[in-house]
């Protein structure tokens, strides 16, 4: 795809050199991620951060991605806080912001919204999550990471076996990640979740249209066997019909040390999209394998800095010229070694 001046709205958008290429910039991007070194490339430039769900890494990360390439973020949250709450409509909101902003990011509970608020935008528009459709940065910063571990194994995404666990009906991270891995060879699928919340029809079929090997399991112990990923999700309490459906599945899944160690591979990596929910009700992803080296999921979120990082880099077309921007920094090392407090 051309990525410049273009809307990021799905994964649909990207065949596999896209993916190639959003992952070298991302590569690139790390010492100015990491804070080695200071680039202005981005000077003058604002980002409308909009975000009208709650959010704490998509909206930050976006943020911090935008700044550290010399760019000024303006940020809304929350509808209340927004001329929506006036009557405002998708439309007018986006015409207005284009004349602000040289690139808006929007979260929005509403799927499709984002595209709706895309064609009236006179700039680039990426999707930060539509309701429950799609949140394509998270599944490329998702697939990026996998692509990481499993290069230090010397693997190769192509042959990945992997377990998606959870809310697969209403998870947006889940709905991208799987159109993007069907876009890779010989990938085995174990989708594990409850009979009420599988994952949607056509993202099944895509994959084995395309000689996915995939397998449904409402069993965890079953479905986490003889796997690379295991990918834990939240279930989506905000998008089901009431609260009290929501309650009948919380729990349902829990991965803990025991299970892990019982019923995975000892080096399966362990990922989630995060927020995980520490609840005592919930807790699908247990604290108790926090000292796991194999749990990759602070590892995602930093990468996801990485990602948003290459795709403003390319949609506002200075990828060649981060380089030429950039200054060592001094203050690195003092930011890394806080003094022990008392
Ligand atoms: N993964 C993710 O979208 O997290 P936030 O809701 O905190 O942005």
């Amino acid at each position: 795809m051309e990525f410049v001046g273009s809307h990021i709205l799905s994964v649909d958008q990207f065949d596999r050199s896209d993916i190639e290429q959003i992952f070298a910039v991302a590569d690139d991007m790390q010492p100015y991620a990491h804070r080695t070194r200071i680039t202005r490339v981005l000077q003058g430039a604002i980002l409308s951060n909009m975000f009208f769900e709650s959010s704490t890494r998509t909206r930050v990360s976006f943020g911090c991605a935008f700044n550290l390439l010399g760019g000024e973020v303006r940020e809304t949250t929350e509808i209340k806080s927004s001329a929506i709450a006036k009557g405002e409509s998708l439309h007018d909101m986006a015409r207005v912001l284009s004349g602000y902003s040289d690139v808006i990011v929007m979260r929005h509970p509403a799927e499709g919204s984002v595209k709706e608020f895309a064609e009236a935008s006179r700039v680039p528009v990426i999707n930060g999550g539509d309701g429950s459709n799609e949140h394509p940065t998270q599944a490329l910063l998702d697939l990026y990471t996998i692509r990481k571990e499993l290069e230090d194994r010397g693997d190769a995404i192509d042959g990945l076996r992997i377990a998606v666990v959870g809310d697969l009906r209403y998870g947006r991270a889940v709905h991208s990640l799987l159109k993007l891995l069907a876009l890779f060879d010989n990938i085995s699928v174990n989708l594990v979740s409850p009979p009420d919340l599988t994952a949607p029809l056509d993202s099944v079929r895509d994959l084995e249209n395309k000689g996915h090997r995939v397998e449904t399991f409402q069993n965890l112990e079953d479905g986490v066997n003889h796997v690379d990923i295991l990918y834990v999700t939240r279930t989506q309490e905000e998008r089901f019909p009431s609260q009290e459906e929501a309650d009948r599945y919380r729990g349902l899944f829990r991965i803990n040390q025991t299970i892990y160690t019982e019923h995975c591979e000892p080096n399966t990596v362990i990922m989630h999209p995060l927020p995980r929910d520490s609840r005592a009700a919930a807790q699908e992803l247990d604290d108790d394998l926090n000292a796991n080296p194999n749990l990759a999921i602070f590892r995602q979120t930093d990468n996801g800095v990485l990602i948003r990082m290459a795709l403003f880099s390319l949609i506002l077309d200075v990828a060649d010229g981060v380089h030429d921007h950039a200054q060592p920094v001094t203050w690195f090392t003092a930011r890394r070694t806080p003094r022990t407090l008392g």
